[in-house]
């Protein structure tokens, strides 16, 4: 039963631009039907407001189903669920109000507008943190731009000066951590800790998920991260999961090193001096 409810809970990322796409437009039929010379479109705002609601209602539903894989908590799930139902409601409350009251309607229609806007906006924006980590839309963004979204976020989502000498670079926040974030992150963020894991955060990481620590400082064969991102790929275990693209194998020897040093949250990496077939995995995890 709870992998039926899981199944159908994944369709919400399919059937939420539904709602996107027809709530925009009932939002522009309704301005545009009270222009001179686009009454015609009067008599067709209901149903766009209706087939709004509706989509706008299932998608809340499937939403509930797919918050219910192990995982989904977090302030971040709550605000977008928040955000979703209060939007569904909205847009049945304008469809019922046009309907029942459309002389008061009429006066103040702008203002229910702006409101659906705004919920659409809001929540459309907390789902993609949920989906893709709250640093995804910046990622590539100009330096000062990045630099601004990232705020208080963590130091890992900071910008990095590009590197160009490995033995110059950083060996967690310019190795490592760019690793969790570009395979993992999409899971493991602030918003959705699957497994009660974030793995965007140094200190977030380091205390580990729902079953403990999952690194052991000096020692990869004890850390959980290491077993699972090492075993075989048809195993359970197996991380990324979902034949997500797995870490390559350069990546999975820079961590298997850091963890072997004591996994610390920074150190340049000349310092650290590194073995030579390790350097060598270090400069292609770093991208050089
Ligand atoms: C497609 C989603 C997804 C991706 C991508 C993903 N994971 Fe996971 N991860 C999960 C889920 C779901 C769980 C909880 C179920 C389990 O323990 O197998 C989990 C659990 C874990 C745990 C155990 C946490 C605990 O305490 O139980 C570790 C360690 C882990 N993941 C590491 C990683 C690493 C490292 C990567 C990147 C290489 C990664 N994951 C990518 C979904 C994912």
């Amino acid at each position: 039963m709870n992998d039926f409810i899981f199944f159908l809970g994944r369709f919400h990322v399919l059937v939420l631009h539904l709602p996107i796409g027809m709530l925009l437009l009932a939002v522009l039929m309704e301005a545009m039907s009270r222009r001179p010379g686009f009454g015609a479109l009067a008599p067709a705002v209901s149903l766009t407001w209706l087939a709004g609601a509706i989509s706008a209602l299932v998608t809340v539903a499937l939403g509930y189903m797919h918050a219910t894989e192990p995982g989904f908590t977090g302030p971040g799930v709550s605000l977008h669920r928040w955000a979703g139902t209060a939007l569904a409601f909205a847009a049945i409350a304008i469809w019922a109000w046009r309907l029942e009251a459309p002389a008061i309607f009429s006066k103040i229609w702008p203002v229910p507008l702006v409101v659906v806007l705004i919920l659409m906006t809001a929540t459309g924006h907390l789902g993609g943190n949920l989906t893709h980590g709250s640093t995804y839309l910046t990622e590539f963004a100009p330096g000062p731009l990045r630099s601004l979204a990232a705020g208080e976020a963590a130091p890992e989502a900071a910008p990095r000066p590009p590197i160009t000498d490995i033995a110059k670079a950083d060996i967690y926040l310019d190795v490592i951590a760019p690793a969790f974030r570009d395979r993992c992150a999409s899971c493991h963020n602030d918003d959705k800790k699957r497994g009660g894991l974030s793995l965007v955060r140094y200190d977030e990481m380091m205390k580990g998920g729902e079953t403990g620590p999952v690194i052991v400082p000096k020692d990869p064969g004890k850390s959980d991260l290491y077993h699972r991102i090492t075993v075989a790929r048809n195993h359970v275990d197996f991380m990324p999961k979902n034949n997500k693209t797995p870490l390559d194998p350069a990546q999975v020897q820079a961590i298997r090193w850091w963890i072997s040093i004591g996994s610390p949250a920074s150190g340049e990496i000349g310092k650290l001096t590194p073995p030579a077939d390790v350097r060598e995995s270090l400069v292609k995890a770093g991208g050089l």
